[in-house]
Parts: structure tokens; sequence; C-alpha cells
């Protein structure tokens, strides 16, 4: 692909469509009502642009539908899972690869294995399953992200970057023996999509490892995080994104993968570690819980995808693609006035609901107001990653609130044309020119763990 050109050209044919369905207003009112306002319960098929997440939702390849063809089902010693390995570890480099059915199959694993009641795992941001798994394992999950990254509007080419003096003093007042590994999560999902820097991950290395603590990357978007390195960091304009990807990891001890998101699959995931005894711990309960080691709860042919995805997900073309036209739709919204994250993360635009919405409180949760109104408008599907999902209810009723109030609109691997994202700016300029009649919701129902999956919700009066 030639960049002098303007013109976003999907580096890809399409060879199979799928229809999607166009409703009317009054049927997206009755959808959100029975939902409860909580846009995880629409049907699918209710849904015209489908923004929720990058997860799982992208195409595969003509080569990755291939391979699921020739994947081998045996359940011990599958020849695709030692495909899957060899594409793991030319990437990573780790010695151990243990396959799962999704990512945090993975976070459970690792952590009901190295974590203990009471101890202190930090990281940039932790995504809401990592943070809910960490929890879960009795032990406290801290973000250390750079102050830049805490704030939407301020520039910063590296906003996922961990603060190194936080992190200093995070070991000093907690402890090396409380702290049981450090995290880094690649790009920064919860805080905006944002890269981490290669000097960040090899100071974050650095630290972590004086104090004898493993350094474990949560690699989910890897590859967009390295495009994003070569882009923006000195040195790195004229290396692949691949040998970017393996200095990325030569610096950390293992990792947890979602294959979901840059593993171009539909399904899958792995933990990959360099040390012997706890790879050994995590195998006995993968056994235990998803599978024999050679499959860990994947089919064969899942294997096939993921190892193939590896490979393509590293290929300029697509890399330049795909952070390109997430760079398109955050130019677009800009020029209409409607508030992101700045810069632009690689696998979403981020809208600043609490800037857009300045009269809906955070205990109204903005930006879930947000994102019912652009499925009421235009039958979109975002994300909110605000109070709804990181918001702490208190024993007195009320609740603390998040510290940014966002509306993810994540974009799905090779799926959307420009048009559909023409489509989606023109939904979102129009919500924005009406923004001060949106009103707040209040929750209705919510379970103790990752609430915003289930919650139900009413609109306030
Ligand atoms: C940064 C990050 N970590 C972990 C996960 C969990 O992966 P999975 O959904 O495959 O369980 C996700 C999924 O969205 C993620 O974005």
């Amino acid at each position: 692909m030639d960049p002098s050109f303007r013109t976003i050209i999907e580096p890809f044919r399409v060879k199979t469509v799928e229809q999607i369905k166009f409703t009317t207003p009054d049927h997206r009112e009755e959808a959100l009502r029975e939902a409860g306002y909580n846009l995880f319960a629409l049907h699918a098929e209710d849904v015209l642009i489908d923004l929720l997440t990058d997860s799982g939702t992208g195409a595969m390849s003509a080569k990755q539908w291939g391979a699921m063809m020739i994947g081998d089902e045996s359940y011990a010693g599958s020849r695709s899972f030692y495909r899957l390995e060899a594409a793991i570890k030319n990437i990573m480099g780790f010695s151990h690869v243990i396959p799962t059915h999704q990512g945090r199959a993975a976070e459970r694993i690792l952590f009901s294995s190295a974590v203990k009641r009471g101890q202190v795992v930090p990281n940039n941001t932790h995504f809401d399953t990592t943070r809910a798994n960490i929890e879960y394992a009795g032990a406290e999950a801290r973000d250390l992200v750079i102050p830049e990254g805490r704030q939407p509007g301020v520039i910063h080419p590296f906003k996922g970057n961990m603060d190194l003096e936080a992190l200093r003093q995070t070991i000093a007042e907690v402890g090396v023996e409380r702290i049981p590994m450090v995290m880094l999560t690649l790009t920064n999902n919860s805080g905006g999509g944002q890269p981490v820097s290669m000097a960040n991950v090899r100071a974050v290395s650095q630290i972590a490892h004086e104090h004898g603590i493993p350094l474990i990357i949560d690699a989910c978007r890897f590859a967009e995080n390295s495009w994003f390195i070569r882009q923006r960091e000195e040195g790195y304009a004229d290396k692949a994104p691949l040998e970017i990807a393996q200095e990325i990891f030569s610096y950390a001890d293992g990792c947890t993968m979602s294959a979901k998101k840059d593993g171009l699959a539909n399904i899958g995931g792995f933990l990959a570690l360099n040390d012997d005894a706890l790879a050994q711990e995590c195998r006995n309960l993968l056994i235990l819980t998803e599978g024999f080691p050679t499959y860990g709860g994947l089919a064969g042919y899942d294997m096939e995808a993921i190892a193939q995805g590896l490979e393509e997900v590293l290929e300029e073309d697509y890399l330049r693609y795909r952070i390109r036209s997430t760079a398109y739709l955050a130019e677009a919204l800009q020029a209409v006035g409607v508030p992101i994250v700045e810069p632009p993360g690689g696998h979403a635009v981020y809208i600043d609901a609490k800037a857009m919405l300045q009269h809906i409180p955070p205990a109204h949760y903005p930006a879930q107001a947000l994102a019912v109104e652009l499925y009421r408008e235009g039958g979109i599907r975002a994300v909110e990653i605000g109070s709804m999902m990181f918001g702490k209810p208190q024993p007195d009723g009320s609740e603390t609130p998040a510290v940014l109030e966002l509306v993810r609109l994540t974009i799905p691997r090779r799926v959307y044309t420009q048009s559909h994202i023409d489509y989606v700016i023109e939904v979102i300029a129009r919500v924005n020119a009406r923004r001060d009649s949106i009103r707040g919701l209040r929750i209705t129902h919510q379970a103790p763990f990752l609430r915003h999956f289930t919650a139900r919700l009413e609109p306030l009066a």
C-alpha cells in the first residue's frame, strides 16, 4: 500500500458477505426497554453496526479458514498445538505455551497459581476481567498509568505508559514479598487503547527485575502496540512489526493473551511463561478446568486459526490500514465537535462522555446514557467504560465513580468498510447536536462482579 494516497483502502477483498438488519426507531425503543437499557442484553440481530467489542468479532482470512480444514483434533499431541506453539514462540519467545479458551481463562489460571490473598498487582491499567480475577484471588489490582493517561484531552504519544516513580513507590510501600508480579497491558484498553513505549516496557522490566519481581504482559493488542512504537518512537521506523514485538516480549517473563484480538480469531487465548515450576502448576490447573495441555479448551481448528492469525496480524499493510482507519473515525468526530480521548487508540475511538454530557453527573452514568442514545438514533452498539463498569458501590448506598466516563467505539478487525464508518460518524453527529436533551440512568439490578454485563437500568425523569 502506498502511504502517500489519502484514501484508506482495506488490504483485502470480500469473498463472503453477511447481511445486516435495518430496524425502525420504534423497534429499537422496544429493544432497549426489553434489554433494561443494557446494550449487552440486546439481540445482536437488532444491531446495525456492532462496535461493542473488537473481541472475537473479526473476519477471518481465506488462509485461516483453509488452515481450519486441516486442524488436527487429536486429544493429546495435536499437530495444530505444535503449530500454535511455534507461532507463539517465534513472536514471544517464552518457553511454555498453555492454550486456553480465551484471555480470562489464562488470567484465572495464572492468578490462582501465582497471586495470594493480601498481595498487590501493579499494572498500567487493569482490564475489567484482569481486575476481577485478581480481586477474586483476594489481591489488589493497582493502576499506575502516567497522569497523562487519565486525562482524555491531553496529547501524549504513549498514554499507556506506566508511571515509573509510582511503581517504585508501590514496591517500597507494599514490599517485594507482597507483589507477585508487575503487569503491563498492551495497548491499554481501559485507559483509551493507548500504547506503551518500548522505553517504558524496558524501564518497567528493569525496575521489576531489580526487585526479583516477574513482568507479565497482557498481550491482547501487542501488534497494534508494535505499530505505534514504529510510528512514534525514535529508532523503530524501519523495523518490522515482528522485530518490535519480539523486543517487547524479550523484556518480560510471560504473557496472558486473548487471541480474540490480535490473534485474529473468533475464540481462543493462551498463557505463556518462562518459569518452569509456575508453568507446571498452571498446567495442572488447566487440566482440571480447561483441558489437556495440548488443547486447553480449544478445538484443533481454533489453534490453526490463531497460529495463522498471529502471522497475518503483523503484516505491515494490515497494521497500516488498521491504525489509519481508527484515526479516520477519530478525526471525523473531532471535526463535528465530539470530544474524544486524544490521540485515538488502536482498536477503538473513545468518546469522552463526561465532557460531552456535562449536565449528567457520574452517579447517573453519562457514558451509558450516551451509548443508549447511539443505539436509539442509528442502531449502533458501543460500550460504556465508565462508572457502570468501574464505579465502586459503598456500604452507605453511594458509589465512588470511575476516573473516566468513556464510550468505546470498538472497531472489529477486517469487518466494516469506510462507508459503514461514515454512517457511524453521521449518527454520532446527530446525537451530539441534541446532547443537552439526553438524560441519565439508574441501576435497578446488579451482580457483585462485572456488573456491567448483566445490570438492568431505567431512564431518569
Ligand atoms: C486488555 C484485555 N485483557 C484481557 C481481556 C480478556 O480477554 P477475553 O475476553 O478473551 O477473556 C481483554 C478482552 O477484552 C482485554 O481487552
